[in-house]
């Protein structure tokens, strides 16, 4: 199959319609999209990817009224988030409709829903006029994607189509909350943090914050909630080695920093000292910068074919937390 580069938020729409697997990009990373209600054009999605079954995907619609084409309920806790973060970088878990194909839940009786805030995405939305499935464009278990350039070298052959266009996005996966019972409940960190949810929930709940920030040498066997959560994600070819600092990192290694980055990748946020060669280094301006430029370094790095990258674990606080799950992951510590 040959992959077809769209221009026009039309055309994708109506391929949509028509069953056809579409990458879109979204404020957060690219999404690979299709008809939630058309259970072929669903499964196109698992196949493409190599995602294992038992992963529900998030349904995207274009407005927060439009919540019965997935969900039976609009619980309080998702009425009082979404009216304070939607459309945006959070998706709330609720008990499902009937209309939605059981593959798009992994059989599961609730459903993910999500409003994306990126204009472009919207107008496919608002044009498709159908609740749209999609998990990040990118082969099950690799980094998610940021540009468009970064999907079709995942995906090229694999999907119907890709609208190529690459905004300016948060860089990591939306919020995910589960909205069932009465306290919401934090499965996956994003943009929108639980600092942010507790303003409005003082006693939500998250599983996640006090492990990323610990940085456990071994997996914590903590029940998520989310079944996406217990497989590989955002796993680059070449290795991820975690530092919190670079002056610690040759410590820790009995070796100087450039020893230590010659031929390898670094990404970080400390100042990278003169002197120091790495085959690909770069030094983030911020946290939100790091996050939203993470995932196409590692892509680059891989690339570039290093063997190993050294990457600055960001701080546990705001994004930063999101990030540094996300850093876990890569390192396959999480
Ligand atoms: O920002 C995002 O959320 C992006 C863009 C494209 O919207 N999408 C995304 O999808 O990250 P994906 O499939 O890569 O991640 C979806 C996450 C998984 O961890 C999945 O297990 C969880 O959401 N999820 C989906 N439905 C769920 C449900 N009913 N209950 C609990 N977790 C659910
Ligand atoms: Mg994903």
């Amino acid at each position: 199959m040959e992959t077809i580069c769209l221009k026009s938020e039309i055309d994708a729409a109506r391929r949509l319609r028509d069953g056809q697997l579409v990458a879109i990009p979204t404020e957060t990373v690219f999404g690979l999209a299709a008809d939630a209600t058309n259970e072929t054009a669903v499964n196109k999605i698992f196949i493409a990817k190599g995602r294992p079954s038992d992963n529900p995907l998030i349904v995207h619609l274009a407005d927060a009224t439009q919540w019965r084409l997935a969900a039976s309920q609009l619980t309080e806790s998702a009425a009082v988030l979404l009216q304070a973060f939607a459309p945006g970088p959070i998706t709330v878990v609720l008990p499902k409709c009937a209309s939605i194909s059981e593959r798009v839940t992994a059989g599961l009786d609730t459903v993910a829903i999500r409003i994306p805030s990126c204009p472009i995405t919207h107008r496919v939305l608002a044009a498709a006029r159908i609740p749209i499935a999609a998990p990040s464009a990118n082969l099950s278990g690799k980094p998610s994607c940021t540009t468009w350039q970064s999907v079709l070298e995942d995906l090229d052959g694999r999907i119907d189509a890709i609208l190529c266009e690459n905004p300016k996005t948060f860089g990591l996966e939306s919020t995910v909350v589960d909205c069932c019972q009465e306290q919401p409940i934090l499965l996956r960190p994003g943009a929108i943090t639980i600092d942010d949810i507790r303003r409005h929930f003082p006693s939500a709940r998250t599983a996640t914050d006090e492990t990323i920030s610990a940085m456990p040498k071994t997996a914590p066997g903590i029940d998520f909630n989310s079944p996406g959560l217990k497989h590989p994600h955002y796993r680059p070819n070449a290795e991820v080695k975690l530092f919190e600092n670079l002056s610690k990192l040759s410590d820790d290694c009995q070796a100087t920093v450039s020893e230590l980055c010659s031929g390898a990748a670094c990404c970080c946020l400390d100042e990278i000292p003169s002197g120091m060669v790495c085959a690909l280094g770069r030094q983030f301006a911020s946290v939100e910068e790091y996050a939203a430029g993470f995932y196409e370094f590692l892509r680059e790095a891989d690339r570039r074919r290093v063997k190993t990258i050294y990457v600055q674990l960001a701080p546990p606080h705001g994004i930063g937390l999101a990030l540094r799950d996300r850093q876990l992951r890569a390192a396959g510590i999480l």
